[in-house]
């Protein structure tokens, strides 16, 4: 038995006071790079500006003899860079490989003061993050870092998924969950062999035509994700946490990327994951909400006053729950608008309409 009262003590003597509330900041686009890369570190100073998140990503896609390269740019990387407001992040490898005790070992006592948030993949219960959390604990206190890392897991094994609210609130530490379609299908053995979006042959077909049953009937193809991310939202709202879409591995298809990105949206999720600069501008549009909507949201909460009753605006019922919706909207667009000032001119520019 553990007692509420001691979930906000430190787990090692010295470590910082674990935070009471998720910091609330700009997250549309988490961009991957890989830090033993040196055209991509090269990179780094001129992408830090374009994005909310950079991570370093240790995991897969840096092959298996690249593994410490990549840890030691990163070290190098983050020790020479300003990244201003932006965010660094790293996903480190899983918990059952060789290298995930020397990414937190060397990550956080080299540059713990300046990561951010550390991405644990393949996450299946509350043990994996209780394992993490101790051990940043303990390094924390060692390099005498004031401020505590935060964790947020890849929900992307069935057993991570059947077991994604006590994950979501195993410590206080959770920053946030992405989804990892790639690996989830893998371990769900579903048939697909892609990363992330739709397949054609997951669809629902018309009815057929009761005067011409050789009539061709339309298909529909359906998301393959819905059930995972509302399940992960609804686990990450009830704990106060963020939920975010993770990799689409299609770069030339921006199209669905960009639906796959929206519909993530539109179910409560903050960001996604960008594995190439075209996917930035993608997240970064979807993500941030548009100025018709901040506009209209504003309008709603302009007119509801304390936001108790009811008024009818252009012949549409807003009360109680459609006020607390437009909070929703107009309190991200104000976070978003903050640190960017062409959002911030857009959507001032759309309440004088
Ligand atoms: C991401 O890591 C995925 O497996 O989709
Ligand atoms: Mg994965």
């Amino acid at each position: 038995m553990r007692s509420a009262k001691d979930f906000f003590r430190p787990l090692a003597v010295g470590a910082p006071a674990p935070v009471r509330e998720v910091p609330f900041r700009p997250s549309r686009m988490i961009h991957f790079f890989d830090p033993g890369n040196e055209k991509m570190a090269a990179k780094v100073p001129s992408i830090a500006p374009q994005v909310d998140v950079l991570l370093g990503n240790l995991e897969d896609a840096i092959q298996a003899d690249r593994k410490e390269a990549a840890r030691n740019g990163l070290v190098r990387i983050a020790k020479a860079t300003d990244f201003g407001d932006t965010q660094l992040w790293t996903r480190i490898n899983s918990l059952d490989s060789p290298w995930a005790l020397d990414d937190l070992l060397t990550l956080v006592t080299e540059i713990g003061d300046k990561l951010d948030v550390i991405m644990v993949p393949k996450v299946e219960g509350a043990e994996d993050i209780h394992y993490v959390d101790r051990l940043l604990a303990q390094l924390e206190a060692k390099a005498g870092i004031t401020r505590p890392i935060l964790v947020h897991a890849i929900l992307e094994t069935a057993t991570g998924v059947a077991n994604v609210e006590e994950i979501a609130g195993a410590s206080p530490r959770m920053q946030g969950i992405s989804l990892g379609p790639a690996d989830l299908a893998a371990s769900r053995r579903m048939k697909t062999t892609r990363v992330g979006g739709g397949h054609p042959g997951y669809l629902v077909r018309e009815d057929p035509s009761a005067s011409d049953a050789a009539a061709p009937r339309a298909t529909f193809q359906q998301d393959l994700w819905h059930y995972t991310i509302a399940r992960m939202v609804d686990a990450c709202a009830a704990h106060g946490i963020l939920p975010y879409y993770g990799p689409f591995g299609d770069i030339r298809d921006t199209l669905a990327c960009e639906d796959q990105f929206r519909n993530a949206f539109l179910l409560g999720c903050v960001g996604a994951w960008s594995l190439h600069p075209v996917q930035i501008a993608i997240a970064k549009k979807v993500f941030s909400p548009s100025p018709a909507d901040v506009a209209w949201a504003r309008k709603v909460i302009d007119a509801m006053g304390d936001g108790t009753g009811a008024v009818m605006i252009d012949g549409k019922m807003q009360d109680d729950a459609t006020y607390k919706q437009c909070l929703v909207v107009s309190e991200l667009a104000d976070t978003l608008a903050a640190r960017d000032p062409e959002l911030a001119e857009a959507y001032a520019a759309a309440e004088k309409e």
